[in-house]
């Protein structure tokens, strides 16, 4: 079954039909009018490849680093939230597929599975952790030293949401984890037999980085309001500098859209940024990813490595972020479809389909190897400059 799907659209559209609406709108989905969605995966279609011939096409390699740690390809997974609602034990699945792919595994904050899950299911296999800083400080000290505890070997700061961008479909779904059991919920769940079967089994269905682990915080509405409470709009760049020295290890700052923001980020002596508007789910109206990524990278590219994320549905988009500067790139939705669709193997298929796409584009553009990859392959005009 996984070999006859050739591309991610596929498993998109296999997930939508074997995910509940609720999560399924949850991931494919932007803010408000979902333009800078949208826009994330269309700018990439405007770049364009300068085909080249006669190279010798032999012996390739996709392989690097992202803050040092070697990768099979310049890829990691998104941290995403509720990724354990899109299929059971879904944070697990994705990690095991991630480190056998030779991939870093992002662990959001708000997930299903908790660290302690994620570790030990992966026999202690270092991933990264992203961190939302909530006003709860003491808490986050916890988090922090949770994630060391299990062995992540970078932190991912998430900077772009000190507020919640609205999404319509969420709202009106009365999206929530586990889902109420209303009447159209437990409709649309009759339809979806294969998750209702694996949600049965597992025992993980709410947000296992906090359930438990905060005062008070024991049942589904608690945990709502909670955390609804708890993002911080008047978090500031001593934040960051507080959790660069908690933490004390690899830290990776996330959210950074702006050239002038991309210099702080530099001057705060972290290890990489992430040139990402959240995935088109904060600031509508805001330019895609790839549009912002030029002018970053000649602004700071050579003080810190500039990674980015946002559209990226191929390999093809991935070599064209490297061609841009990127030292690596995040895929969240497609890991994300790959998941629902089929679970662990399914997230497999997403990383075979976009390694198999960027190593093949890579060579029709001339190129062995991915660490040789620059602007060059690009068509001049067709991909926005600083
Ligand atoms: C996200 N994203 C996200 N980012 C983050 O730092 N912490 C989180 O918990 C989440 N949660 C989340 C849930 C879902 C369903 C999506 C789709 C995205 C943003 C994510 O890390 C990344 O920036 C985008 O997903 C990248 O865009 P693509 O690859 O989805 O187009």
């Amino acid at each position: 079954m996984t070999s006859t799907i050739t591309h991610i659209e596929e498993l998109r559209k296999l997930a939508k039909r074997r995910v509940p609406r609720m999560f399924y709108d949850y991931a494919d989905s932007g803010s408000w009018t979902e333009s800078t969605y949208r826009a994330n995966e269309e700018d990439f279609q405007k770049i364009l490849f300068r085909q080249r011939i006669l190279i010798n096409m032999e012996n390739r390699s996709t392989a690097t680093t992202m803050v040092d740690v070697p990768v099979s390809m310049p890829v990691a997974i998104a941290p995403t939230g509720l990724t354990g609602m899109q299929h059971a034990d879904g944070e697990i699945l994705a990690a095991r597929a991630a480190k056998e792919f030779g991939i870093p595994f992002t662990l959001s904050t708000m997930s299903i599975c908790s660290l302690e899950d994620v570790a030990k299911a992966t026999n202690r296999h270092p991933f990264w952790f992203q961190l939302y800083v909530m006003k709860d400080r003491d808490f986050i000290e916890r988090l922090i030293d949770r994630a060391k505890a299990a062995n992540c070997s970078a932190l991912v700061l998430t900077l772009d949401l000190q507020i919640l961008g609205q999404r319509h479909k969420d709202i009106k779904n009365g999206l929530s984890a586990p889902p109420k059991l209303t009447i159209a919920n437990m409709l649309n769940i009759a339809t979806k037999p294969r998750w209702a079967r694996g949600m049965l089994k597992t025992k993980r269905r709410s947000f296992g980085n906090i359930v438990g682990h905060v005062d008070g915080v024991t049942d589904m509405s608690r945990l709502s309001e909670w955390t609804a409470s708890q993002f911080d709009p008047a978090l500031s760049w001593d934040d960051v500098e507080w959790i660069k020295k908690r933490w004390g290890g690899k830290l990776i700052l996330k959210g950074i859209m702006d050239v002038d923001d991309a210099r702080l980020a530099a001057d705060s002596g972290a290890d990489a940024l992430i040139v990402s508007n959240h995935g088109g789910r904060q600031l509508d109206g805001a330019e895609s990813s790839i549009h912002a990524l030029p002018a970053i990278v000649d602004a700071v590219g050579d003080r810190i490595e500039v990674h980015m994320d946002g559209g990226i549905r191929s390999g093809q988009d991935v070599l064209k972020a490297r061609a841009l500067g990127a030292k690596g790139c995040y895929i969240g939705r497609a890991f994300l479809y790959g998941l629902g669709a089929m679970g662990q193997a399914g997230v497999t298929r997403a990383l075979e389909i976009i390694h198999n796409e960027l190593d093949l584009s890579m060579a029709f553009c001339g190129h062995t190897d991915i660490e040789t990859v620059d602007r060059n392959i690009l068509l001049p005009g067709t991909y926005p400059t600083a």
